[in-house]
């Protein structure tokens, strides 16, 4: 009916303002009446009123304009006008329409409880709350690939089966290889050590697995993981590969992202701030000592951060904040002692504000062979099982550091998200893998 090269989208129409144009999409919202509809369009771009006149349409495209619920899919042509009433400032006066799908009652209406709308998230995705998150979260994944790329790092793929060997034993999923056992993988990060050596700088983005039974507002059993690892650096340069990266990420958002921030009611002076100065670095000693004073929070030295803590430590501050040296002993084996205080290991975490919590964790690499093996035993680890990891060390080990960033992890603060699972499309959690 309608040529296909004439379609523009629905905000391509309402920058043009007026004149004819061709859209299609599917019905965001329906109002009909005795002799008028009112069909909201909605497509990827934005929302746009559309009204069909009885006395206007043929009496079939009147008929077929009746029975179209929320969610039908239809085409139309129309001459578009500025309408103050309407919700984009703009209606379009159909003189022609068809609808292409019809939809059955959409299940989801305006109260339904969180589990329904995850039973139902193949649907959900269309609100205007997930296509802007979703989009968002292109824009991340985008700018990340984009910031590594320009700094002249090289992309780099681990496998996700593994034999074993990891961030931590008890949170492996185990998954059945043939007659033998195998895990989907934590961390790229003892395959991406061995490729430091060809390469020096490299990174990726790739799925991780945690079994982790927690249900907070910032685990899921499956994530997507940006990690980088460079040759020759130490802490410092670490930390700042760290900051350069969020802030690039976040900068690209707002630079392209405002109207789905506005969408999701976020305040961007949240995220401008975040921009404007260093973001501030305290030790886990002074973290403990800031959780003490001024939260009556005392957590005994030795021990990590909570998410409740970590959470309160971030209400005082209004960027991301870098902690620093953990004690060694509660952390993965490969972080080194510090040689000014070997108590604590040359390790970060950086926190979100705002109560959102860990973003990213990274340290340097320890470089020793002897050493990593005694902190593997203390782990009750097999040696063997790292074999190929401690034999990198055997040929021109050299200073080298790396990190993890969770991406729905910066997905969930840069959009405000109470939880991770909105920072993901279908989200897996220890109590759900469907849809
Ligand atoms: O702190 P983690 O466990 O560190 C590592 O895996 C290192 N091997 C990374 C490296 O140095 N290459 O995990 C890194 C990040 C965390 O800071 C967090 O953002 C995210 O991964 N993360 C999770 N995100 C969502 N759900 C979970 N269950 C997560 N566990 C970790
Ligand atoms: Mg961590």
């Amino acid at each position: 009916m309608i040529k296909k090269g004439d379609f523009i989208s629905v905000q391509q129409a309402l920058d043009k303002k007026k004149g004819s144009v061709a859209l299609h999409g599917w019905v965001h919202r329906e109002t009909k009446m005795k002799d008028k509809i009112f069909l909201v369009i909605r497509d990827s771009s934005n929302i746009i009123q559309c009204v069909v006149k009885k006395d206007v349409v043929s009496q079939d495209e009147w008929k077929s304009a009746d029975k179209v619920l929320v969610e039908s899919s239809i085409e139309l042509q129309g001459t578009l006008r500025q309408d103050s009433r309407a919700p984009t400032g703009y209606e379009v006066d159909v003189s022609k329409i068809q609808v292409l799908g019809y939809a059955e009652p959409f299940p989801i209406q305006k109260e339904i409880n969180e589990e329904l709308l995850l039973d139902r998230r193949h649907l959900w995705l269309r609100s205007r709350k997930m296509t802007a998150i979703l989009k968002i979260r292109s824009t991340v994944f985008g700018a990340i690939h984009e910031y590594f790329r320009n700094e002249g790092f090289y992309e780099f793929q681990s496998p996700i089966i593994i034999p074993g060997g990891a961030e931590e034993g008890p949170t492996l999923f185990e998954v059945k290889y043939f007659d033998k056992k195998a895990y989907l993988t934590q961390t790229w990060q003892l395959y991406a050590e061995a490729a430091m050596f060809a390469l020096e700088k490299i990174y990726t983005i790739a799925p991780s697995f945690r079994a982790e039974r927690s249900k907070t507002s910032r685990h899921l059993t499956e994530y997507w993981h940006a990690e980088m690892e460079v040759a020759w650096i130490g802490l410092d340069e670490l930390l700042e590969y760290a900051e350069e990266l969020v802030k690039h990420v976040v900068k690209r958002v707002l630079e392209k992202n405002k109207a789905e921030l506005e969408i999701l009611g976020r305040d961007v002076k949240k995220l401008e701030q975040a921009l404007k100065k260093p973001f501030s670095k305290i030790t886990y000693d002074q973290a403990l000592k800031l959780l003490k004073d001024k939260a009556k929070m005392p957590v005994p030295w030795g021990k990590d951060l909570r998410t409740t803590e970590e959470e309160k430590l971030t209400e005082f501050f209004d960027a991301p904040v870098f902690v620093t040296h953990y004690p060694k002993d509660i952390m993965a084996f490969y972080k080194p002692r510090d040689p000014k205080n070997p108590k604590v290991a040359l390790c970060f975490d950086l926190l979100g504000p705002e109560g959102h919590g860990e973003i990213i964790g990274g340290s340097v690499r320890d470089p020793s062979i002897e050493e990593l093996k005694k902190s593997l035993k203390a782990k009750g680890e097999k040696i063997e099982d790292y074999s190929y990891y401690l034999d990198t060390r055997k040929y021109g080990s050299v200073p080298h550091a790396g990190f993890g960033l969770g991406v729905e992890r910066l997905v969930k603060w840069i959009c405000g998200l109470e939880t991770i699972k909105d920072a993901i499309a279908f989200p897996r959690t220890p109590d759900r893998f469907t849809p």
